[in-house]
């Protein structure tokens, strides 16, 4: 066993991950800069998971399992689409738990598990406020949250300017059902988030993590909209729950447009926040 930083082989003090020193180094960088393939074996079925608007990549999920989590360990996400969290959980060997809204995103990650020939991990079809669908929990708290939560009417907002050019104009909610966040206006879904987190914290282990992604909306002349600045102001509302920092991830595959041009600047934004919370005791 090593005790060096850099070392390469795991650390017997280490009790959150099975990571070496080495490896730990690297897994903390702050920018974690993607390009997954979206066909063949490498995209885990991404032609059947692109039915949903923004599925996450299963390795990416991976990445961030390995890092706050050991073999074997608990992963949560009370939004779970069409299951990158789950499917994550599989590449790495630990159990996941999944709750979603729609039945047919909860079907589609069923498809999915049958083209990969992987067994499907638990996939509750509800709604993430219902404390009933964390039944699985009762007994044994889960050792990492991770989630992807719909971001306050972003996507249900009708697209406008050079996406509608790019024939990518249609409004995509998740799902038109009113218990749908991502149905809610801006400050309507701060407290809601808040609530769901609140219920899936409880059944969170004391040092476990909850690990939460967030891209920002446009400013507007009311409001800044940096979303992931106020949902970090939000979840510190929960007691216990400390914001230990965050990462970025850089999604490389994105299509680049000129927003704004030739009048204004625009961000497009290729980025998501990762914040990272910890259960205190
Ligand atoms: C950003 S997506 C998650 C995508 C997921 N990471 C994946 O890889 O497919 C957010 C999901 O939350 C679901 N959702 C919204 N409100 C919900 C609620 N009240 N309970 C459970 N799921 C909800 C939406 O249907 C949507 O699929």
């Amino acid at each position: 066993m090593s005790d060096e930083p850099g070392g390469a082989v795991p650390d017997r003090r280490n009790t959150l991950n099975d990571l070496t020193g080495r490896e730990w180094t690297y897994a903390i960088r702050s920018v974690l800069a993607t390009r997954y393939p979206t066909n063949g074996p490498a995209s885990y079925a991404h032609r059947l998971r692109r039915a949903h608007p923004s599925p996450k990549p299963p390795q990416l999920m991976a990445e961030l399992i390995r890092f706050f989590t050991r073999r074997g360990g608990v992963v949560l996400d009370p939004f779970a689409g069409v299951g990158g969290t789950l499917l994550g959980c599989a590449l790495e060997d630990r159990r996941g738990i999944g709750i979603e809204l729609s039945p047919h995103y909860v079907a589609v990650y069923h498809q999915v598990c049958q083209q990969l020939q992987l067994s499907p991990q638990t996939l509750i079809q509800g709604d993430a406020r219902d404390p009933a669908c964390y039944a699985a929990l009762e007994d044994a708290p889960c050792d990492l949250i991770l989630t992807d939560p719909p971001y306050a009417g972003m996507l249900a907002r009708p697209r406008t300017g050079e996406r509608k050019k790019h024939g990518q104009g249609a409004a995509t909610p998740f799902t038109t059902d009113p218990a749908d966040l991502g149905n809610l206006g801006y400050e309507a879904f701060l407290p809601a988030l808040r609530d769901v987190i609140r219920t899936a914290v409880a059944r969170l282990r004391v040092r476990g993590h909850l690990v939460l992604f967030v891209k920002d909306l446009q400013p507007d002349a009311e409001h800044h909209n940096l979303l992931h600045a106020d949902v970090v102001a939000h979840l510190m509302q929960i007691a216990g729950l400390r914001f230990r920092g965050y990462r970025i991830w850089h999604d490389e595959s994105l299509n680049l447009y000129p927003f704004g041009y030739p009048y204004a600047f625009v961000a497009h934004q290729v980025h998501q926040f990762i914040l990272v919370f910890r259960k205190e005791a």
